[in-house]
């Protein structure tokens, strides 16, 4: 398994370019299979998640074409094999983005269910639980769930019990080619959501209201080929933000959409680091000498995201004071706070709270990143830690970043990928 060895202290300097968002991709390439015609995709993130999808994808029968710089082009005409096998799920939870397009397009659908990960048990109750209500009957049995709809779904009211991302994409999308219109009640906001419904839309569906609580879908026969780029990855822009705060530097970060990461700028200009706009698509953050520390609480979009809570406790490990991190989404997700200990921080768990008194000198250590998120945090520890640090199975980072290693040394940052035999 591939390691990263970091040796800290350098303050992060220059530019880096953020790449396409990992989460819109995932659910744009799902939507290719609502439609015989050709899609094409551009600003794919070259992420060990992507490649999880295009095998998803071909193991229904759709065909890819690769046509390079980070675009590709899906032809999904022929459906042989709705289904995702376990062996794709197990690996990557967002497979359940198939569920509803191969039961909108093809009247069925065989999905493994998920199973767990690192940041806890993620089922998928409301997406099924949806589906159902827009007619499909559905079966959960050695570990698969399989849908049918042979005479279509018929669109109606789904009420969410609570906000889910992926559940209402996957509604969206079966929603499109549903009779009738469905009215999603506690729609996700993300812009990923968005950018899905943009897509959607381009495609011939009828979506209005993505991006508020309440979206209509007013359903059609069929959809029909499109070509779009996908968003900024905001998740991948709010980690190089937090690297610039960590390491006191003075980083441009072009390529994003400030707007998604509000929630963040805020906390990071709260606690000492200075967060300007630098143009179209690019934000200037230079660290704070000092930092403060400064409570946050991960809420759902436009709230401050549970996927940049990680990198925000390595950057209070730094700040003066006792900063209250409250994680409201996932169950577990504070795998990263006793690697962050081992390299001498001060934290102290307490149910969905972490407490973080700081400022903590870090010293490199062997550590091991252990889901996507905890390890991009171990990767800013290490670069505020003195002396070198090696973070074990860094494919968790491939997951989701694309060459962060390239990038990341490519603003000075002491980082070498180590391959393993
Ligand atoms: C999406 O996951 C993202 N993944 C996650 O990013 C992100 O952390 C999460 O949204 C929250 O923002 C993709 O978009 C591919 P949810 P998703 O359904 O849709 C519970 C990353 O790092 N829930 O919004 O799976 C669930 O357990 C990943 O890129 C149910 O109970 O998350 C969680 O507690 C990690 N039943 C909460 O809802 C369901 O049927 C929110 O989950 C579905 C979800």
């Amino acid at each position: 398994m591939d390691k990263f060895l970091i040796e800290g202290g350098v303050p992060l300097e220059g530019e880096i370019a953020v790449s396409g968002a990992k989460n819109s991709a995932l659910p744009a390439m799902a939507a290719c299979l609502l439609t015989s015609e050709p899609v094409t995709l551009h600003r794919i993130p070259d992420v060990r998640d992507i490649m999880t999808m295009r095998n998803l994808l071909k193991h229904t029968g759709a065909g890819i074409e690769d046509l390079g710089g980070g675009s590709l082009r899906v032809h999904a005409a022929g459906i042989t094999n709705p289904e995702a096998p376990y062996e794709v799920v197990k690996t990557m939870r967002a497979s359940s983005l198939v569920l509803g397009p191969l039961v909108a397009r093809t009247g069925t659908a065989r999905v493994s269910m998920p199973g767990g990960c690192a940041i806890g048990a993620r089922p998928v109750n409301l997406h099924v639980n949806a589906l159902e209500q827009l007619g499909a009957v559905v079966d959960q049995s050695h570990g698969y769930i399989e849908a049918r709809a042979e005479e279509g779904l018929r669109g109606t009211h789904i009420h969410f019990d609570r906000i889910t991302v992926t559940g209402t994409e996957d509604v969206l999308m079966a929603a499109a080619l549903a009779e009738g219109e469905t009215v999603i009640h506690l729609a996700a906001r993300e812009p990923e959501v968005v950018d899905l419904a943009e897509l959607l839309n381009k495609m011939g569906a009828r979506i209005v209201g993505a991006g508020t609580s309440t979206i209509h879908v007013h359903g059609v026969k069929r959809l029909r080929g499109a070509e779009h780029t996908i968003i900024a990855d905001r998740i991948e822009a709010g980690t190089f933000l937090s690297a610039a705060a960590i390491t006191g530097g003075d980083l441009l970060i072009s390529g994003c959409v400030p707007d998604h990461v509000d929630a963040l700028t805020a906390k990071l200009r709260q606690a000492g680091a200075s967060i300007s706009v630098a143009g179209p698509g690019a934000l200037r953050v230079k660290g704070g000498r000092r930092l403060r520390s400064v409570d946050v609480t991960t809420e759902e979009f436009p709230g401050f995201a549970t996927d940049l809570q990680a990198q925000y406790m390595a950057v209070m490990t730094q700040a003066e004071g006792i900063s209250i991190i409250t994680e409201t989404i996932f169950e577990n997700r504070f795998m990263h706070a006793q690697e962050l200990v081992r390299m001498g921080a001060n934290i102290r768990l307490e149910g969905r709270q972490a407490l973080v008194a700081g400022p903590r000198k870090l010293s490199g250590s062997p550590v091991i990143a252990s889901d996507l998120r905890a390890s991009a945090s171990l990767v800013l520890a290490a670069l505020v830690a003195s002396g070198e640090t090696l973070i074990d199975r860094v494919y968790h980072i491939d997951r989701g970043y694309e060459k962060i290693e390239e990038k990341l040394a490519a603003a000075g940052a002491r980082i070498r990928r180590v391959q393993s035999k």
